[in-house]
């Protein structure tokens, strides 16, 4: 039976991140709407409750009934969740005299609390709150203050059940993570949840799920798809079959390249190349919206057009991974968006949607890659935006201008990856931008196109930072591509952070 913890979201920016640490604690944890504890109760240990960003006094704070959790399961009340749970047993949170924000150090700490285990007094932890506990329920007793915050944190008696006023999921409380170690070991959990353990769980529940049922799943280059092709493939074999497009805009080379390393790892995988059927719809065709919507499409017709050739096909597989299911799952859980990497389905094919990795953050999909040992060139692979090269030849799109793009991008990555400096940027890429300027070389004048260089750094790609890459990187980079890429004599290097700019300049 799979343990897991159960993280009840109050609406808190920090819920995710809860639930990271409890994995990074080798603990499956699962976070749902604060108000949609599971009917189906196997396996969970122990409960969670978030912070928010409400007041429990607000008209329209969430409210959770508690009284089949508490008392059933151990249950550890973050912020507002400890709030809540000392108010709803009667309780006073009031609002701080000075809203509290930041650093604050423990003065008292009771240790015999198991909660407490091996934190000393001293010990620094990260407030953000507006309200304060400051009278506790009858059963209720403190086991930590700050200088300013009597009860910092408090446990129930005759119940598993504790609340901290401070967020022990951020990097700033220093003994943060032990504290939701002391917690899962009150849980009893065992800690046994690895990449090793999640594969051989998801492929024993995919052979139960899929028996002899044949899956068809579109594959991008990516980490994400390719992971859950693995996944597919080790569960159901020769039953799995792969579609990956070639719309045309791919960097140079990358179809045959990830081509040769899907058919390394076994994978039945039928490449389709479809790129003149792409410039032939983008052709005269600048707005960048327009492009997109036209590539998107294209994507869905051809993929179509081979799922209707596969007979008796069943599921359709998805790399859906939890940020996009968490992003879809709206905290009233009244609407829930179906993500479609791949877009409509043919009409009069009823496939049913299979997606092994929704249960997994990003840097869990790529460890679970390498444990099923795929090669970190495919794993750290920088995303890649599906209409690829199509929004990085500015304007219109012709076969010409993006061969020379990908000559130009090949040198740039190709350089990247040579000086070692690939893997500490979130992205890179080339444009080429649709201005033509002076040049000379030799004694010709020149009046051709210019590329321009972009490298990001990022941690989720909302915001970014144009990366600071050594300037004789940059120059060997601008002479290759100027001496060997025809139609190009001039390089830019995009220094614009995002926001105000974005990562693609489409
Ligand atoms: P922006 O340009 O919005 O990009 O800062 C954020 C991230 O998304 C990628 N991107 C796309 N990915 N289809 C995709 O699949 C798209 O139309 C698209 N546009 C941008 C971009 O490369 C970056 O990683």
């Amino acid at each position: 039976m799979l343990e897991k913890i159960i993280i009840l979201d109050f609406g808190s920016q920090t819920t995710q991140l809860i639930g990271r640490r409890v994995r990074e604690l080798n603990t499956y944890c699962e976070i749902v709407p604060f108000n949609k504890f599971p009917h189906d109760d196997a396996g969970i240990k122990g409960v969670i409750l978030s912070g928010s960003p409400y007041s429990v006094y607000d008209a329209a704070a969430f409210k959770a009934d508690l009284t089949a959790i508490r008392g059933k399961y151990p249950v550890l009340g973050i912020c507002y969740g400890a709030q809540y749970m000392a108010y709803t047993s009667g309780g006073n949170v009031e609002p701080a005299d000075s809203r509290e924000y930041g650093r604050a150090h423990l003065c008292v700490v009771d240790d015999s609390c198991p909660l407490l285990k091996h934190i000393a007094a001293g010990s620094q932890v990260w407030m953000s709150h507006g309200d304060t506990v400051t009278s506790l329920p009858q059963s209720f007793r403190v086991i930590a203050s700050t200088k300013s915050v009597e009860i910092a944190a408090y446990r129930v008696e005759g119940e598993h059940s504790y609340g901290v006023q401070f967020h022990p999921e951020v990097f700033h409380t220093a003994d943060g993570t032990r504290l939701l170690g002391n917690f899962l070991d009150i849980c009893g959990c065992k800690r046994d949840w690895t990449p090793a353990s999640f594969i051989e769980s998801t492929v024993a529940e995919l052979r139960r799920q899929l028996k002899d049922d044949k899956v068809i799943l579109a594959l991008s280059g990516g980490v994400d798809s390719s992971v859950t092709a693995m996944l597919l493939n080790a569960a159901t074999g020769k039953n799995l079959t792969c579609i990956f497009v070639n719309h045309g805009l791919l960097r140079k080379n990358e179809f045959e390249d990830v081509m040769k390393d899907y058919e390394h790892l076994g994978l039945n995988v039928k490449g389709v190349d479809a790129s003149a059927k792409f410039y032939d719809a983008l052709k005269g065709v600048t707005d960048p919206e327009r492009k997109r919507k036209i590539i998107g499409k294209g994507f869905i017709d051809v993929f179509n057009e081979e799922a209707l050739k596969l007979k008796d096909t069943q599921w359709l597989g998805q790399g859906t991974i939890y940020p996009d299911v968490i992003e879809s799952l709206s905290i009233t859980g009244a609407v829930i968006k179906s993500h479609h990497n791949v877009g409509g389905l043919p009409e009069g094919m009823r496939l049913r949607l299979v997606e092994p990795l929704r249960m997994l953050f990003k840097d869990e999909v790529r460890r679970v890659g390498k444990e099923l040992g795929m090669t970190p060139g495919l794993i750290n692979r920088h995303p890649f935006p599906g209409p690829g090269l199509g929004i990085r030849v500015l304007g219109d799109v012709t076969p010409e201008k993006v061969r020379v793009l990908q000559e130009a991008d090949h040198i740039y990555m190709s350089l990247m990856r040579e000086w070692g400096l690939y893997d500490s940027v979130w992205q890179a890429g080339a444009i080429l931008l649709p201005v033509r300027s002076v040049g000379v070389m030799g004694d010709d004048r020149t009046y051709e196109n210019a590329v321009a260089l972009r490298a990001v750094t990022s941690a989720d790609a909302m915001t970014a930072d144009w990366a600071q890459l050594p300037f004789d990187f940059l120059a060997k980079v601008s002479n290759e591509i100027i001496n060997k890429v025809k139609g190009v004599n001039r390089v830019v290097y995009d220094i614009s952070s995002k926001p105000p700019s974005t990562i693609e300049w489409e």
